[in-house]
């Protein structure tokens, strides 16, 4: 089979998407390995054919378009590149991808968006433009909006993207009348879930769920490959949370408690003791909990482009409350836990129904006899 029957079964009519379509798919296989990076894929044709194509390396690597100009050598000349980010212009760990680029002496550069990040934000089309190598962005956009969008809010609102998972029952409870929520679903849910792990940076619940689970938080048995353990991140304003456990292990991952300075100086002092690290933010609003916004640009500050958020309810209201929800990723099971049992979002008492958030589904999954549905926040 040659790379042009390959590409041939994409799907899209047109050329540019096509090779766009194969860029995209590109990126979606370094996903898990480029934080604090963008995850870019990028293909490098003449004349209909595929003479090269890259993927952002790991931190410190090459970018996409670096490896796929390697790949294509001699016959990058006048040729088209689709990348799926705008490439960058500025000297980071690598050299400007645009230099490259111009040097390579390529025709013209079709990107799927611009690159948010203060360091481009137009200046790499605008580079390519003066050294005469025509421009066009915008093709893939929306998919490449979708797929990316952890960096994308990550710079441009300089916080980690949230993605909200819970396991729930028909009725919409996340636990029964006493307490208990394992499992409320099958295995093929919860192996997916940790897929979403894997798919993070950071993997975050409440004290409230750190007492009644006492989760690990740990990836297992996601399918490569995989980057680093995501970092375990406990939101405990009060230090009740002892340092004990599977979540203060640190041989499985690291672990981060995010708490205020109602935590007793003891609490703080056995987090540290036991290898996590601990960081004091304000409270949050009505002086309840930690402070959301800061916690997630405290995350931000460390490179986590997304964190998962494994609950409970009342960290999911919150968030809820705060508009920090960019994803929400539900398991729905089939059994029904009755009023006894606890919603999945503390909205208490709730909002009237024109003032409810409203997310836009994109995705049902069937996974055994659950299923999955996923939702974006409007306006993502
Ligand atoms: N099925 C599922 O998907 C699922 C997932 C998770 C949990 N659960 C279940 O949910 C139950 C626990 O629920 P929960 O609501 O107590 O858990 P939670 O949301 O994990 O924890 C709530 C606690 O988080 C702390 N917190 C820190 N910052 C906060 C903020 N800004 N806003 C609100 N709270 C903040 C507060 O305690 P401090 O003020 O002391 O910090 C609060 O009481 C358990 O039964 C567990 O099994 C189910």
């Amino acid at each position: 089979m040659g790379r042009n029957d390959r590409i041939g079964r994409l799907g899209p009519s047109e050329p540019a998407d096509l090779f766009m379509a194969r860029a995209l798919e590109l990126a979606r296989g370094v996903r898990r390995l480029t934080a604090p990076n963008p995850w870019v894929g990028c293909v490098i044709a003449h004349d209909g054919e595929i003479v090269g194509e890259g993927a952002t390396s790991p931190p410190g690597g090459p970018h996409a378009e670096i490896v796929a100009l390697a790949a294509a050598g001699a016959r990058a000349r006048d040729a088209t590149v689709f990348t799926t980010l705008e490439p960058c212009s500025h000297r980071g760990r690598t050299g400007p991808c645009t230099d490259a680029l111009v040097g390579a002496g390529v025709a013209r550069v079709v990107s799927a968006i611009e690159d948010p990040d203060p360091n481009v934000a137009g200046r790499g089309h605008a580079a390519l433009r003066t050294a005469g190598v025509q421009v066009e962005a915008g093709v893939g956009a929306a998919e490449a909006e979708h797929l990316l969008a952890p960096y994308l809010v990550h710079r441009r609102e300089g916080r980690s993207f949230t993605v909200l998972k819970t396991a729930t029952s028909l009725d919409g409870r996340v636990a029964a009348a006493d307490g208990a929520s394992r499992w409320i679903t099958g295995p093929a849910a919860r192996a997916d879930a940790h897929e979403r792990r894997a798919d993070s940076q950071a993997v975050v619940v409440g004290s409230g769920t750190a007492l009644a689970d006492a989760p690990s938080l740990t990836v297992r048995n996601a399918q490569p490959p995989l980057g680093p353990p995501p970092l375990r991140v406990l939101l405990d304003a009060r230090g009740r949370v002892p340092a004990t456990g599977r979540l203060f292990d640190p041989t499985l991952a690291p672990t981060l408690v995010v708490t205020t300075d109602r935590a007793p100086a003891a609490a703080r002092r056995g987090w540290a003791d036991a290898g996590a690290r601990v960081e004091v933010v304000d409270a949050g609003r009505h002086g309840l909990g930690v402070d959301l916004g800061e916690a997630l640009a405290l995350l931000a500050r460390d490179g986590v482009l997304q964190a998962l958020v494994e609950g409970g309810p009342t960290v999911h209201g919150a968030l809820l409350e705060a508009g920090l929800v960019d994803r929400v990723v539900s398991y729905v099971a089939p059994l029904v836990l009755g009023a006894g049992g606890r919603a999945g979002y503390g909205l208490d008492p709730g909002p009237a129904l024109a003032q409810a958030p409203r997310l836009r589904l994109t995705r049902v999954t069937a996974m055994g006899d659950d299923i999955c549905l996923e939702y974006d926040a409007i306006g993502r």
